[in-house]
């Protein structure tokens, strides 16, 4: 993987993961075998409920833990060969705040270059531009004791990305915040990617997080990853959206009609209500309430369910996703009303 055939470094990708290992002694198999591939320029959800191995991965990937087994290279180094060379190249933040609170947010700053040999004045300019960048020009002065969570964790943002790293890893970096908190930090996260052009690997155990934020993801339980791609790729395997047309109920059967709609994968009719399972329904709901009008029956009430990355976890694993933990049995089947009520997202 980290190498072409002809045994060059390869570094098409920011991240190559193979075959991963970690066990913590004296059993305790927290990674089993992860392989994926970081594109560059792009926001990587891993995503997986708590004790997942989530943590245990990225730890590895930063190079605080050394893997028991298989291979990962960031930004083309291996990390269990060229850890120092790794951290030069990487940011971190993770899940519990790391900024000194006696010190000012400016203050924190000049530490975080000073670990990476910047002196004071050289790196004046890029502190400057990166508390600017995350709202905390007014509060760059003030110690970081009195910031609010939000604020702390937009410092922690900034002091990553002092030593402007090519890639930044984010652990569970919104736990604790607020929703407006947490989608505040979304929109610094893009746009720090947008005008830094920095990959960022991210793990998460909220579902809207990933929905909302990340280009591909990968889904991991148990230690193993049970499904990866883009969230359009991952919801099309439960079956793309659910188109629902309420018709009168002593019309004709349309059946045969709606399978001919051209996108439209399968037709099923309860009563007086069509479901039809189609890969994106966007652009196919006028066609399908056209083809109705043609066959004579009007169209009364039409509904778009949008499979959600839950539905992808239930039917992968058998377990409602709990965003708290595990659930099994009865939390799966309360899932399904929980995921059909969230319907149109
Ligand atoms: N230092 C450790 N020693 C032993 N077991 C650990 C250690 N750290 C984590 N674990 C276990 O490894 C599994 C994965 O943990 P972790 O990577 O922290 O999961 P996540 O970050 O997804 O919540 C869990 O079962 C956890 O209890
Ligand atoms: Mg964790």
């Amino acid at each position: 993987m980290l190498r072409s055939p002809t045994g060059e470094a390869t570094l098409t990708d920011a991240i190559q993961v193979e075959d991963l290992e970690k066990t913590y002694p004296p059993a305790v198999r927290a990674v089993q075998g992860v392989s994926f591939a970081v594109h560059p320029g792009e926001i990587f959800g891993f995503l997986g409920p708590n004790g997942a191995g989530k943590t245990t991965t990225v730890s590895m990937l930063t190079t605080l833990l050394r893997p028991t087994k298989g291979r990962a290279a960031v930004a083309g180094l291996d990390v269990a060969e060229q850890p120092a060379e790794v951290r030069r190249e990487i940011g971190l933040v993770f899940q519990d705040s790391t900024a000194d609170g006696e010190l000012t947010g400016r203050e924190n700053m000049i530490l975080a270059g000073g670990l990476f040999g910047m002196r004071p004045s050289e790196c004046r300019g890029r502190i400057d531009e990166l508390l600017g960048r995350m709202d905390l020009t007014e509060a760059a002065d003030r110690r970081v004791k009195g910031y609010s969570g939000g604020m702390k964790r937009r410092l922690e943002l900034a002091v990553a990305m002092v030593h402007t790293p090519k890639i930044l890893f984010l652990d569970e970096p919104t736990i604790g915040l607020d929703p407006q908190g947490r989608a505040g930090f979304w929109r610094y996260i893009k746009e720090l990617r947008q005008e830094q052009q920095v990959t960022i690997f991210m793990t998460t155990h909220y579902l809207d997080e990933v929905e909302n934020l990340c280009d591909r993801i990968a889904i991991i339980d148990h230690g193993r990853i049970i499904a990866s791609g883009t969230n359009d790729s991952l919801k099309e395997r439960v079956g793309g959206d659910l188109v629902e047309l309420r018709v009168p109920a002593d019309g004709a059967d349309l059946t045969e009609t709606l399978g001919s709609v051209p996108g439209v994968r399968e037709v099923s009719r309860e009563a007086n209500i069509y479901r039809v399972k189609c890969p994106r329904a966007e652009g196919l709901v006028s066609a399908l309430v056209k083809a109705c009008d043609l066959a004579g029956v009007t169209v009364e009430g039409v509904t778009v369910q949008r499979p959600s990355i839950d539905r992808v976890f239930l039917e992968l694993t058998g377990k409602a996703y709990r965003e708290e933990g595990y659930d099994d049995g009865r939390a799966a089947q309360a899932s399904v009303f929980h995921t059909r009520g969230r319907g149109g997202r």
